[in-house]
């Protein structure tokens, strides 16, 4: 399904330019311009007018909108933030689209841009602050340095995710092998889907998808994107959601 959107919208967006083209004499095509966009004002936009689709936290609702973070679709599908505007504009809201404002749709289009990490983590951090998501963890590289080597070695910090069993992660990698290497292949290494793991891999400390509730909640909206051996998107249950996001993790080293 997600493959195919991905597909229609480009056709649509093909379209849009024709259908400019046919209302002028002489065809010219303009790339979208948009007045700047302001992130938190979208962010307030997207709870009053898009949320209820989208659900609270831009996370998806399975068989009403698709997530709007989390994905590389925003940054490779919409290569711009002046076409994901041009698309808000034309589209969005579903069940009123063309009733935003250049501006809000400029605002909305920022907002999802800074949400998927395009406009820098601290923007990035105030956006999922404003959805109530806690913020991602700090790369290892800005952490504050490590105290004194004389200092008594401190208690092991409270771990930040429900411990994990080897029988789920065994769990996981089943089904990975299953369903899931058939597009992210058998090493993580991507193909038609994104690397999940190794050097090219998005998900890394820090990263959003470095929670193990984001990650379960957007394989359980999300994946597989496609019908694959057996599955359908949203056909995961939440335990097997759980269980592929502990694998993949654990792949990652990034389970503590
Ligand atoms: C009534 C439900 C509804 C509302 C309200 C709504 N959307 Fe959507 N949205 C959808 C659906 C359904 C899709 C999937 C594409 C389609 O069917 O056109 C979508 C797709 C999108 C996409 C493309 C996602 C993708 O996978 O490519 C964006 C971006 C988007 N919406 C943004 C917004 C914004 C911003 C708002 C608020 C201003 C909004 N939507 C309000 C239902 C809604
Ligand atoms: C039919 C192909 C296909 C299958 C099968 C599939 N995926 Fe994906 N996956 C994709 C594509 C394409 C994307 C990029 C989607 C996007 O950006 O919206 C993706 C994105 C992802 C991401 C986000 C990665 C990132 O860096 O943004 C995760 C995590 C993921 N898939 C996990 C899984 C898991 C777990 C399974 C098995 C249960 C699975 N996928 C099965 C095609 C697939």
């Amino acid at each position: 399904m997600r493959l195919k959107r991905g597909w229609k919208l480009a056709l649509a967006g093909a379209g849009m330019v024709l259908a400019g083209c046919g209302a002028q004499a002489a065809p010219s095509y303009h790339p979208p311009s948009f007045p700047p966009g302001n992130p938190m004002a979208g962010a307030r936009l997207y709870a009053t007018t898009c949320s209820t689709c989208h659900g609270p936290t831009a996370q998806g609702v399975p068989g009403v909108a698709p997530a709007l973070r989390g994905r590389r679709a925003f940054g490779t599908l919409y290569t711009s933030e002046a076409q994901l505007a041009q698309f808000i504009e034309d589209y969005m809201p579903k069940n009123n689209p063309g009733s935003l404002s250049r501006q809000q749709a400029a605002d909305a289009a920022a907002f999802i841009w800074g949400l998927n990490g395009h406009l820098g983590a601290a923007t990035q951090s105030q956006l999922l602050a404003a959805l109530g998501q806690a913020p991602p963890a700090p790369a290892p590289s800005s952490a504050p340095s490590a105290a004194p080597p004389s200092a008594a070695p401190s208690p092991a910090p409270a771990p930040s995710q429900p411990a994990v069993t080897a029988a789920e992660i065994a769990a996981g990698q089943r089904l990975y092998a299953q369903v899931c290497s058939v597009c992210h292949g058998a090493q993580g290494q991507g193909g038609v889907g994104p690397s999940l793991w190794g050097p090219s891999s998005a998900i890394t400390a820090g990263s959003p998808f470095a929670n193990l509730s984001s990650l379960a909640n957007f394989i359980k909206t999300s994946m597989p994107a496609a019908p694959t051996n057996g599955y359908a998107p949203g056909s995961l249950s939440p335990a097997q959601a759980h269980d592929a996001a502990a694998y993949i993790l654990q792949q990652n080293h990034l389970l503590k």
